[in-house]
């Protein structure tokens, strides 16, 4: 059977896979353009995400729209999911039954969206999409290339909130990220 974007919001919706469903406010779905050649994946829902069902709405979402506007990209033409659709307590690390649980939600945006490009945000992300000995401090901004979708990994936005000196080394990375597109897709803007 095929999932819609539809059926998979409502799947996220009324999810009860792992205890995470019990504490939540609000599950968090990914959100973009539906044909983005860009997906994001970061960590999971935030407090703020948490009461607002919407991914990256809080402090670290300021910092994520800084940096796609420094390199010509903006939110409306990317898609932004996280591994968890919903606000780990505490902020506290996803457990393996998390991930394992809500894996088949992100399998499903990968499957509809097709990205060109994944951006994983952060170490979590990285260690699960790209690889499980991912160390994003000696391979950020290094890209892998799987069944024709290039792959890559930055520092999650909240690491330039703990460390301010990080955000010009994740610009460069999110700066290259937008130059890949436009080698890929001739016709889009690079600043
Ligand atoms: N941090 C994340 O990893 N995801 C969000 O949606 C917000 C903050």
């Amino acid at each position: 059977m095929q999932y819609t974007w539809s059926d998979i919001k409502q799947h996220i919706a009324s999810c009860t896979h792992c205890p995470l469903s019990l504490s939540r406010q609000r599950p968090v779905m990914g959100r973009g353009d539906y044909k983005a050649d860009i997906m994001l994946i970061a960590e999971a829902p935030g407090a703020q995400e948490d009461q607002q069902g919407i991914p990256f709405v809080g402090r670290s979402g300021e910092i994520l729209d800084s940096l796609l506007k420094d390199c010509g990209l903006s939110r409306d033409e990317i898609y932004i999911t996280n591994i968890l659709k919903c606000h780990p307590p505490g902020n506290r690390d996803p457990k393996e039954e998390e991930k394992e649980a809500c894996f088949p939600y992100l399998k499903y945006e990968t499957f509809l969206l097709r990205p060109r490009i994944i951006v994983c945000l952060g170490r979590v992300a990285a260690q699960r999409i790209i690889s499980p000995d991912f160390k994003i401090t000696r391979e950020h901004g290094a890209w892998t290339e799987r069944k024709h979708c290039l792959m890559t990994a930055t520092y999650h936005p909240s690491a330039i909130l703990r460390d301010p000196s990080k955000y010009e080394i994740v610009k460069k990375d999110f700066c290259e990220i937008a130059r890949k597109r436009a080698e890929m897709m001739p016709g889009q803007l690079v600043v």
